[in-house]
């Protein structure tokens, strides 16, 4: 949450800094700032809204300079306001500095900065920050990079901060601790911060990505040296980006979800290149080869994520435990790592993230870590913390994904979780040879049929026209469907603000039922399998009350046609993969939804991407 943008070395800051912030606009955008060094001047531009409304103010007024900073937020600490929004400055104007992440202990702080004489104008944690740097340079006469790592020492939380001073025109101080930054080396002797690569890619592929209580002070002569807390001197670790430009813009789409639904086709195939092979039968997941064994004779694996990344736990311990019979437990990272669970050696513990940033899924590694349980980790962001901190795991391969609603990354998340089922299940011997072979060819033709589902966009536009002005929706499904229903409730509430709700089908009767009536839609996932029957009794129960059901079916379904007001024919497949097929129309359907409600598709009120607050 939150998203910071730096450069320093020759070219003009300003329209870099800016066009960063936009790429990064996904992480938070309730108000957005720059600080820019221009001679003996410190220029800062902060505005509540959008970024291209800062951009906009900041015009027209001096925004030259080398060397800059930015800063998108997400509220934490003060509603979004010109005075709250990133950067902060010293009393003495001299230094500004930008933060992502929540300064736990700032209160106590404050009230010491205050007795101090410090006039404090926001109501941010960051502010004390810049503060307390400010007192710890004067006091003990340090430049401003040595006093910002001595205040760390006295800041308790989750940091990415940079820091520039009109004192050191050629410097630039960062430090990260729990909320990612990277560093890019341009190939000119010039230097850019984000809190991810995406504002990074198009001008170097070369980057650092900090460690925690990592400080990189960059210097325009001396280059970039990174010191830990206690000041120790490190040494950089230099990666290559593998990201490509072309995978952050729009592409002709008008918005990056539609864009990011349609490449699923592509996405999931990329997720399980060279991972599987159907004619020769043969499944290989390289980063859980060495743990796969630990896998099968664990007590369990515990699966911990949040949002749409449980949703696709729910569908691994499906898939795992019928395949591979191995018990398997998925939980809200934010309730397990607050639940003293108990943990041992003997378990392994799964972290599901697109971001890999997400602050309860990585405390919820880190606890099961401290008892001593394997940790793996199933991420899409390469080398995000999730990534840095397990023992092992797989990347799903789905690309940058933009849209704060998680479409692409769901179903690369499935398709991994399928190849560890199959692999597992093959390696324990509870899978026949048949039925794995069959598997592993399904799975290899699912993304043309991937391609076919979103071939029936018109009638889902056109059922989305029916049901746009429904204040209520509910979406049911059974076994690997039902959190299927889970996930297309949540992509319709998150993006279109009507309230829904997934159910098992089975429990709409325990409950839910009461709110049925003829303005009711119910979206219901009824395509061919073991619980056919049992969810066209559901059906009907809905239909006894006059509910409208949307039912999305297996190609040539004519029972549920019969009763339902729109039937979604998605291809026959085999019941284990139908979660990969059947949220695809929910996705749409959401999608074309919240553009007729005119709501902000990519960003929708309130969330943002990259949840790095606890
Ligand atoms: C919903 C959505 C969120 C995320 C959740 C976890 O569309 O995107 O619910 O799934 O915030 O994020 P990651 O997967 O980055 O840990």
């Amino acid at each position: 949450m939150c998203g910071i943008v730096a450069y320093i070395g020759k070219k003009e800051a300003f329209p870099i800094v800016v066009k960063g912030l936009k790429r990064l606009e996904y992480r938070g955008y309730d108000s957005a700032g720059v600080a820019l060094l221009h001679g003996d001047q410190l220029n800062v531009y902060k505005k509540a809204g959008k970024v291209s409304v800062m951009e906009e103010f900041a015009l027209g007024q001096d925004v030259a300079g080398h060397a800059g900073i930015g800063h998108t937020r997400w509220a934490t600490h003060g509603e979004p306001s010109d005075v709250n929004a990133h950067p902060h400055t010293s009393m003495d104007g001299k230094i500004a500095l930008i933060h992502n992440g929540i300064i736990e202990n700032y209160d106590v702080l404050k009230r010491e900065l205050q007795n101090q004489g410090y006039i404090f104008k926001s109501e941010t944690d960051t502010e004390v920050i810049v503060h307390l740097v400010d007192y710890i340079s004067k006091k003990e006469h340090v430049w401003f990079g040595e006093a910002l790592r001595l205040a760390l020492s006295q800041v308790h939380g989750a940091y990415a901060i940079v820091a520039i001073s009109k004192e050191y025109p050629n410097r630039l101080v960062a430090a990260r601790k729990s909320s990612p930054l990277v560093v890019g080396i341009g190939a000119e002797g010039d230097f850019y911060l984000a809190s991810d690569a995406t504002p990074i890619v198009e001008y170097t592929k070369k980057v650092v990505y900090l460690d925690d209580e990592e400080i990189a002070v960059i210097d325009l002569e001396e280059g970039l040296k990174l010191y830990n807390i206690a000041d120790q001197e490190r040494t950089p670790f230099f990666q290559q980006l593998e990201m490509e430009l072309e995978a952050l813009e729009k592409g002709g789409y008008e918005h990056f979800m539609l864009k990011e639904i349609h490449e699923q086709p592509r996405s999931i195939h990329d997720c399980f290149r060279g991972r599987l092979n159907a004619e020769e039968a043969w499944v290989n997941l390289g980063g859980l080869r060495d743990y796969e064994q630990k896998m099968i004779t664990a007590n369990r694996l515990i699966i911990v994520a949040c949002g749409t990344s449980w949703h696709a736990g729910l569908v691994g311990e499906y898939l795992i435990e019928d395949l591979a019979r191995i018990n398997v437990e998925v939980e809200y990272a934010s309730e397990f790592r607050y639940r003293n669970p108990i943990l041992n050696e003997n378990d392994v513990v799964i972290a599901i993230s697109q971001s890999g940033e997400t602050a309860d899924t990585l405390a919820a590694l880190e606890l099961a870590k401290s008892k001593g349980a394997t940790i793996l980790g199933i991420c899409n962001v390469v080398g995000s913390s999730i990534s840095r901190l397990t023992d092992g795991g797989s990347y799903t391969h789905a690309g940058p994904e933009i849209g704060v609603a998680s479409t692409k990354a769901f179903t690369a998340q499935v398709t991994v979780l399928t190849l560890m089922a199959l692999s597992l299940a093959h390696k324990k011997g509870t899978i026949s040879e048949t039925h794995f072979r069959t598997l592993l060819a399904e799975l290899e033709a699912i993304p043309e049929k991937v391609k076919q589902v979103l071939e029936t966009d018109a009638l889902i536009e056109q059922i989305a026209a029916e049901y746009k002005d429904a204040s209520n929706a509910l979406y049911l499904g059974r076994g690997s469907s039902f959190p299927v229903a889970l996930e297309g409730a949540l992509k319709l509430k998150e993006i279109s603000y009507i309230h829904a709700e997934g159910y098992p089908a089975a429990e709409m009767k325990h409950g839910p039922i009461a709110l049925i009536d003829e303005n009711m839609p119910i979206f219901v996932i009824a395509t061919q399998g073991n619980s056919y029957e049992k969810v066209v009794s559901n059906i009907q129960e809905v239909k006894a009350r006059k509910g409208k059901v949307i039912a999305v079916v297996t190609e040539g379904d004519i029972q549920v046609r019969e009763m339902a007001d729109h039937v979604i024919e998605i291809p026959e497949t085999n019941e284990f993969l139908v979660p990969l097929l059947a949220t695809i129309p929910f996705q749409l359907l959401s999608y074309h939804i919240a553009v007729m409600r005119g709501c902000n598709v990519d960003q929708p009120r309130n969330l943002a991407k990259s949840v790095t607050v606890e």
